[in-house]
């Protein structure tokens, strides 16, 4: 096994100009699959809520289910740094509620990190996550969280206004002690250009090729979650049709007698 990734890699990872590689896992097997392949960061993201629990936006994720989620995966990651997602409400109420949740991640899941959604206003929040011990990642441009006050799926970031409060955002939280900062749906110009004011490291998703690193939902990146499709996702499998197949054929295997075989039986 390479050496453990902590939070001092992925920041050392941004000063030596190497692209950090991060993923979603939600669960034991694809969490252990994910980290022997070699991935920096593991993200237990609240997306669980489309590509596992079929929910249409992350929003009725709780935190018990994360937490759930985050366990399942802390067993099979030995190398990667786990970062659990914080579910919505679940840190926007007060500080104690975001610290008492926060600390449920790290000692009920074993997460080594936490990521919330939100700019300058989470910022006191994450001041204090930081103070007690707790590393956070931000979570800037399209936060699904936020599906219902956006009106929809929008890049974010493309207008003047927009692109300056981002920016603004992402150095308020820099400030405030985020260690990364994942950027979804945002312009590759803005992205470029945020992470190459920032000190801490960018992740990408649908923010183009100049982030520090890259994120995916990896339901998405398997092919295995093919009702939704973004511009953005590139699949490097299509297990949703191979999954398809191999659940016919073993079908057509019992209708025709042809399973279990005499070497598959006792
Ligand atoms: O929940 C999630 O999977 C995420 C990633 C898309 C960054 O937040």
């Amino acid at each position: 096994m390479n050496k453990k990734v902590r939070v001092s890699t992925i920041l050392k990872k941004k000063a030596d100009g190497i692209k950090i590689t991060a993923l979603t896992a939600y669960d034991y097997t694809f969490g252990y699959l994910i980290d022997e392949a070699g991935v920096d960061l593991i993200l237990v993201g609240d997306s669980c809520g489309n590509v596992c629990a079929g929910h249409e936006t992350t929003l009725p994720v709780t935190v018990d289910e994360m937490i759930y989620h985050t366990r399942s995966v802390r067993r099979g990651v030995k190398r990667a740094l786990l970062v659990a997602d914080m579910p919505f409400m679940s840190y926007q109420e007060t500080i104690e509620q975001a610290l008492h949740n926060a600390g449920r991640f790290m000692k009920e899941g074993r997460a080594e990190a936490v990521k919330m959604e939100g700019g300058a206003h989470i910022c006191p929040t994450v001041r204090k996550m930081v103070e007690v011990g707790i590393p956070v990642m931000g979570h800037l441009g399209f936060t699904p969280q936020s599906v219902h006050e956006f009106g929809g799926y929008r890049v974010r970031g493309k207008d003047e206004q927009e692109a300056d409060r981002m920016k603004n955002d992402a150095f308020a939280l820099q400030d405030a002690g985020i260690f990364s900062l994942v950027l979804e749906k945002v312009p590759s110009k803005l992205a470029k250009d945020i992470s190459e004011s920032l000190k801490i490291p960018t992740i990408g998703i649908g923010a183009g090729l100049f982030c520090d690193g890259q994120i995916l939902v990896s339901y998405d990146l398997f092919g295995l979650y093919d009702k939704m499709n973004f511009k953005f996702v590139r699949r490097y499998a299509n297990l949703a049709d191979e999954i398809r197949t191999a659940v016919k054929n073993y079908c057509d295997d019992i209708k025709n007698s042809d399973f279990p075989s005499q070497d598959e039986s006792y």
